[in-house]
């Protein structure tokens, strides 16, 4: 990315330090490997950014990919501090969710909508436009690294897979990277704040409310794929107070809620 934070005056006014790279195997490697020389030198909310990633890592051990220059793979250091409880780091990459909902549906300007499907993608019209994985740093003091990747230029036949979108494939033809990576951290800021302000109270701090209503899953008849080859098929009722999925199993009265796995949306019920 032959560009400097000089480029991005928006993004870096909410950043607390913002490193534009021209190419990165990964900003979450890059920004977990910096995070352990503390918080003196790595603050809580440094930023790195590229648009052009060589080996993105997706959520459960995937690839991430995109063409080069095309995407903005963006890795935020977050460091709620040691007293925020762990139960409650789950909403952190749900908050990025979120927050990538809001810029891309700023982005978008009215042409389509931006909704989240839990945990944390981001879809227009049903096709992924953004992903993210975060990961823990260090387990004593909570720092996490927040990763979101979001299609921008991607054109129809580059797309990673046929059920991505781009901001270009929408219709927006030339994406301001800097008013989108700056709603991004703005929404992502703001929300974390809230959270860590109410040390994790996610219905407190409203996250849980804001979340559910955005969030295209609740209410889905779904499919879910389980860690050891289960699959869960029922309805999504909810998500709980740890970030979790509620689902009502196909033919039981009993609600399940489910902290990992890969959801497949069936269909739309109308929310009770
Ligand atoms: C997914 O949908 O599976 C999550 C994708 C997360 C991709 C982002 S891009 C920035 C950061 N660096 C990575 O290697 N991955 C995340």
């Amino acid at each position: 990315m032959t560009s400097s934070p000089a480029d991005f005056p928006l993004a870096s006014a909410v950043a607390s330090t913002l490193d534009v790279l021209d190419s990165s195997p990964s900003t979450n490697d890059e920004l977990v490997a910096r995070a352990g020389r503390g918080p003196a030198e790595v603050p809580h909310f440094s930023v790195v950014v590229t648009d052009t990633q060589t080996a993105g890592r997706g959520r459960l051990g995937r690839q991430w990919t995109a063409p080069p220059g095309a995407s903005l793979a963006i890795s935020v250091l977050v460091r709620p501090g040691p007293s925020f409880p762990m139960d409650s780091l789950g909403w952190l990459p749900l908050a990025a969710g979120l927050a990538m909902s809001r810029a891309v549906h700023n982005a978008l300007g009215g042409l389509a909508t931006a909704r989240v499907k839990w945990p944390n993608d981001v879809l227009v019209d049903g096709s992924k436009i953004s992903g993210v994985l975060s990961e823990l740093v260090d387990a004593e003091t909570g720092a996490v690294v927040i990763g979101a990747g979001v299609n921008l230029t991607i054109s129809d036949e580059d797309l990673p897979v046929p059920t991505a979108t781009s901001l270009a494939v929408e219709g927006v033809s030339e994406p301001d990277r800097d008013r989108i990576l700056a709603d991004y951290l703005t929404e992502l800021r703001s929300l974390t704040d809230a959270l860590f302000s109410s040390r994790g109270d996610a219905a407190a701090s409203g996250l849980q409310k804001a979340v559910t209503d955005s969030c295209s899953t609740v209410g889905a008849r779904v499919k879910v794929e389980l860690p050891g080859n289960l699959v869960l098929t029922g309805i999504a009722r909810g998500i709980d107070s740890t970030g979790r999925i509620v689902v009502q199993a196909d033919g039981s009265p009993d609600l399940t809620p489910v902290s990992a796995g890969d959801v497949t949306h069936l269909r739309t019920e109308p929310r009770a």
